[in-house]
């Protein structure tokens, strides 16, 4: 048909069509398990002869599966030609390395996770990325499954939304060596559960470079997080969620944990204890940027001591034997909680800035944004140059939705000041009562020389009508 396209040259452009998208669909006449046009390398196949037995041939064309969820909330009743087709994709795709993509909001009858993740996990040794975030249906009997890592696996990324912490068994109890492990990327959602090798020191995941750990559990979850974390040499992303409210007794874990190439790390908290040992026991030596956030916890009402707070000093005290050989870029302080109004320490939030000399970048949200707050980041022309804070800083970003407590005038003698020291080229805001920041004259000045200002209210949904 073509004769000029080589087969190589075809083999490569049907590559680069994939991935295969296939439609979970419930039965009926008209209820079809891929779209119209069928999905590649179907498609191709349909062509002509010389095609088809080209795509039949090569098994790397059917090995890259997107799963799309096509039910509406009353269909239950699957296409039972949905599990045959998987099956013989699969068929077709052997033995080349699968990258599989499952994207279910509602898992009807927990369809994908009772049927369809077993038929891949029968495939687990060749599994090259995994993506899944599968919401389970609540049932009397709750679902539990595992998936089995291989040492193939590159990149996992598991992501549950079901009744019991426990839904999803991450098992990475077979990376007992450097050789054993691939693993590049990972991400730990909040319900699923890790088994390990029984030994202490036996995991190895040395070319993991990103991990995402979130845990709504208590402290099983945190000694695991323990053992991944010094099993991850070569880490050089980290972020570690934990929004519950349970972890208070883990004296018995005392070791530190290095991580010489973490250049970013990001800690959403909501447990004073478990916030303060993290803060106590990690290390970065190389960290560039820090996102530190306070949540109100999910799940039950904490104590006051209990309660994560926006601890300045330690942040700093972290920072400073953290960043031994580099200097932090940027760095996002984000308190949240809609129940009580908190008022930060001024002065240790000082003493952190006035550490940070080399800061790039800063943000600041909510309960962290006061008026003494924005007078602080205010730059003086009296005083030393040593008492400026984050007199280098390019970008500056401060959002607050509930409250306000200073006036736009503040913020506009904040804003000038910062770009008539010189460096400041970019400032980001959201506000619900501001009117016309943008439009001060002062501020206007400032735009017309070149400063970056963007409104993000209307973004971040806190205000509503857009201004005429
Ligand atoms: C097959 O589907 C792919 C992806 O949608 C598309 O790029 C390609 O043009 C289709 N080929 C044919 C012959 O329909
Ligand atoms: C920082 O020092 C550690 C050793 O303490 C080293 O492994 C790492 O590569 C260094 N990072 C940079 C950016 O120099």
């Amino acid at each position: 048909m073509t004769p000029s396209l080589t087969e190589d040259l075809l083999y490569f452009v049907f590559l680069y069509s994939l991935p295969s998208v296939l439609l979970i669909t419930p039965t009926g006449p008209s209820s079809k398990i891929w779209t119209d046009p069928p999905p590649p390398p179907l498609n191709f196949s349909l062509v002509c002869r010389s095609w088809r037995q080209l795509v039949l041939s090569r098994p790397r064309l059917w090995c890259d599966i997107s799963i799309v969820h096509k039910l509406g909330v009353r269909e239950d009743h699957i296409n039972p030609g949905f599990e045959r087709l998987i099956k013989k994709w699969l068929a077709l795709s052997s033995p080349a390395p699968l990258r599989i993509h499952l994207d279910i909001q509602r898992d009807s009858n927990n369809y994908v996770s009772r049927v369809i993740l077993p038929l891949f996990s029968q495939e687990h040794h060749r599994w090259h990325s995994i993506y899944s975030s599968i919401a389970i249906s609540y049932t009397p009997k709750p679902l539990t499954f595992a998936l089995p890592c291989s040492p193939s696996l590159t990149s996992l990324s598991a992501d549950f939304w079901g009744a019991t912490s426990s839904t999803g068994c991450i098992d990475l109890s077979r990376y007992t060596s450097d050789a054993a492990s691939h693993l590049e990327y990972l991400v730990l959602g909040y319900c699923t559960v890790m088994h390990l090798p029984p030994l202490h020191k036996t995991l190895h995941l040395p070319r993991l470079r990103v991990l995402r750990y979130k845990s709504a559990e208590g402290i099983g979850n945190l000694e695991d997080l323990q053992r991944i974390l010094s099993a991850s040499k070569n880490l050089e992303e980290l972020e570690i969620k934990i929004p519950g409210s349970t972890i208070s007794t883990l004296k018995t874990i005392q070791d530190s944990i290095h991580l010489p190439h973490v250049t970013s790390l990001t800690l959403v908290m909501s447990n004073r204890p478990t916030t303060n040992y993290l803060l106590e026991r990690i290390t970065c030596p190389s960290l560039r940027k820090l996102i530190f956030t306070v949540r109100y916890p999910m799940d039950t009402e904490p104590s006051v001591e209990e309660f994560a707070f926006m601890d300045f000093l330690r942040i700093r005290d972290f920072l400073a034997r953290s960043c031994s050989n580099a200097s932090l870029e940027e760095l996002t302080l984000d308190w949240q909680d809609l129940k009580t109004v908190y008022y930060p320490d001024v002065e240790s939030l000082r003493d952190l800035l006035l550490s940070l000399k080399d800061l790039k970048k800063l943000e600041v949200h909510e309960h962290l944004l006061t008026q003494e707050v924005i007078g602080m980041l205010t730059l003086r022309d009296e005083g030393s140059p040593g008492s400026q804070i984050c007199p280098s800083l390019l970008e500056l970003q401060i959002t607050k939705q509930f409250g306000c407590g200073f006036e736009e005038d503040m913020v506009e003698e904040m804003l000038v000041s910062r770009w008539k020291a010189g460096s400041l080229r970019s400032f980001t805001f959201a506000f619900p009562y501001f009117r016309e920041l943008h439009r001060r004259k002062r501020v206007r000045d400032c735009v017309e020389e070149g400063l970056r200002i963007v409104d993000k209210s209307f973004e971040l949904g806190f205000k509503i009508n857009p201004e005429t």
